[in-house]
């Protein structure tokens, strides 16, 4: 079995974050295809921690087509592990498994792979859902931030602006400073999150907020608004977006997610929700078709997605030596 440490994982991927995107756009033609197995995940929650984003969940899937690997992810996640243990929020393992054997090929950090697939999602998204222009408005400027930034950068273009907003005094600082070195990038921190949002073509949601706060009055007509988040945007500015699209319908209607409590409270229901995002991927239904329609996009994660884009890492990783490999 090959590990792979966080460290190798950056050295197998180099600057080629693009595998990403392929591998789950492969991942999403398996999906519609029909050739993938993704149980729903149990998420592993504590009631003395009750903050939304503090569980531990278990992601299984198989991917067939190219891919054909099987694996879990299982990803650990607590809001405050930064201000309180100096750690990064979310801590992940990724294990690969043979097709037919089902013995265990890898074993993984699945903390970069599973960053990188959350924002080679929202490059997809972007692909069939963003309009023309490109100022982007960030909220929220941790791990999530950056390689949303990068990625989006990288496959679907430089953005024309960037503005940020972080509730943590210093965040957007460090973010905008990040930025300049990395990418060349000017980013605009802001005080006020409704003047952040003000120009913006995309809007990326990616806080840690325990609640939605952001009214459908902030978010300009003709956006793209990416709520990679649990909670950030209010259920006015689903209810005002004229697209709805999802990665994963099943999964996205799961308690404790925006679309599933406004179902519950009866503005929403799968005739609202326009496609999955395979359904794009594969051109079954339109993505964009005005430039003044608003667009909601609402991915909560698909293990297939995790899978596929492990199974790149493993298969770069054995071709250049990295790795260590380990006896059962
Ligand atoms: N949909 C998916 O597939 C998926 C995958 C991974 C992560 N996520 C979500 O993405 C979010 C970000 O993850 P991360 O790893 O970047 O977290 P992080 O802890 O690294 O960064 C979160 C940032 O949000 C800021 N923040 C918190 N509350 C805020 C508020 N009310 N307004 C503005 N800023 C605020 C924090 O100060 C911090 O800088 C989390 O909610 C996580 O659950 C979603």
């Amino acid at each position: 079995m090959l590990y792979l440490s966080a460290a190798d994982v950056e050295r197998a991927i180099g600057e080629d974050h693009a595998i990403f995107v392929e591998a789950l756009e492969a991942a999403l033609r398996a999906q519609a295809a029909g050739d993938v197995v993704q149980p729903l995940k149990p998420y592993l929650r504590r009631p003395e921690r009750p903050h939304p984003t503090d569980r531990i969940i278990a992601m299984p899937a198989y991917v067939g087509g190219d891919v054909r690997l099987s694996g879990m992810k299982w990803i650990g996640s607590a809001h405050d592990n930064q201000r309180t243990r100096g750690l990064p929020r979310a801590s992940a393992v990724i294990v690969l498994n043979d097709a037919d054997s089902a013995y265990p090929l890898a074993l993984m950090d699945g903390s970069v792979v599973s960053a990188w697939r959350t924002a080679a999602v929202s490059a997809l998204a972007c692909r069939f859902l963003a309009p023309a222009g490109r100022r982007l408005a960030v909220l929220g400027t941790g791990l999530l931030a950056r390689t949303h930034l990068s990625l989006l950068r990288a496959s679907w273009g430089r953005p024309d602006g960037v503005d940020v907003y972080d509730i943590a005094p210093g965040h957007g600082e460090a973010f905008a400073r990040w930025a300049e070195e990395k990418h060349d990038l000017t980013v605009t921190v802001h005080d006020d999150p409704a003047a952040c949002l003000r120009d913006a073509d995309v809007v990326l949601a990616v806080t840690t907020a325990p609640e939605s706060w952001i009214p459908a009055e902030w978010v300009p007509r003709g956006s793209l608004f990416l709520n990679i988040s649990l909670a950030d945007p209010m259920p006015d500015v689903v209810l005002t977006s004229d697209k709805i699209v999802v990665d994963c319908y099943e999964q996205v209607m799961r308690p404790g997610k925006l679309l599933h409590s406004m179902a519950e409270q009866g503005t929403f229901g799968p005739n609202r929700c326009h496609a999955d995002l395979s359904d794009l991927v594969t051109g079954s239904r339109p993505g964009r078709e005005t430039p003044e329609e608003t667009i909601f996009f609402n991915p909560v994660g698909q293990a297939i997605g995790d899978i596929a884009c492990a199974a790149a890492v493993y298969r770069r990783a054995l071709g250049q030596g990295v790795g260590i490999h380990l006896e059962r």
